[in-house]
């Protein structure tokens, strides 16, 4: 698996994904919003070299997003799979690669899901990564807060 940083090329593939229900719920939660080509450039651009897309043998397979909250502190999310390619150790080398690139100068990395996400939840825990904080969403859904810290 290679990461690239996002580029206009990859505007299609990022629409095409999130017009999946799956994906869309996935990448954004329930509320569902107009996904355009427009509105995907101006999201990318809003946040520049946040956003990273990953391939394997020549095709895009996902994405995740990678943005600095400070000089210690970023947020890996929106880490995204596509389907066929899940449970094949991708996810966890997305997290290496990034932590062992771009991720190198921040001494926390935090990363949010629910409750409901088993796999993002699993994946992070693996990953050494531990709750800090849960908040309620709904009666029976949570929003898990996790961080990492890097040892120095
Ligand atoms: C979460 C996600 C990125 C993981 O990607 P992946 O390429 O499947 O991850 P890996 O193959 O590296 O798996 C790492 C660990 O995650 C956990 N995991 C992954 N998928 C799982 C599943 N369906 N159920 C339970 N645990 C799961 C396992 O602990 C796994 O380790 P193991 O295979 O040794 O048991 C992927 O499932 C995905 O794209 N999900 C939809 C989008 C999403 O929810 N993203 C997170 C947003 S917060």
């Amino acid at each position: 698996m290679e990461l690239t940083l996002i580029n206009k090329n990859d505007i299609d593939f990022v629409v095409e994904a999130l017009s999946d229900p799956e994906f869309y719920e996935m990448a954004r939660g329930p509320e569902v919003k107009l996904v355009t080509h427009d509105t995907i450039e101006q999201e990318i651009n809003s946040v520049p070299g946040a956003w990273w897309i990953m391939w394997e043998d020549g095709k895009r397979i996902g994405w995740v997003r990678f943005t600095p909250k400070n000089v210690w502190v970023a947020e890996f999310g929106q880490v995204i799979v596509d389907p066929e390619y899940r449970r094949k150790g991708i996810g966890s080398d997305v997290l290496r690669l990034i932590l062992n690139s771009v991720g190198v100068v921040f001494k926390i990395i935090i990363s949010t899901t629910t409750s409901k996400n088993v796999a993002a939840i699993n994946h992070l825990t693996k990953m050494g990564f531990e709750p800090v904080e849960i908040r309620p969403i709904t009666d029976s859904v949570k929003r898990v807060t996790f961080q990492k810290r890097r040892s120095q």
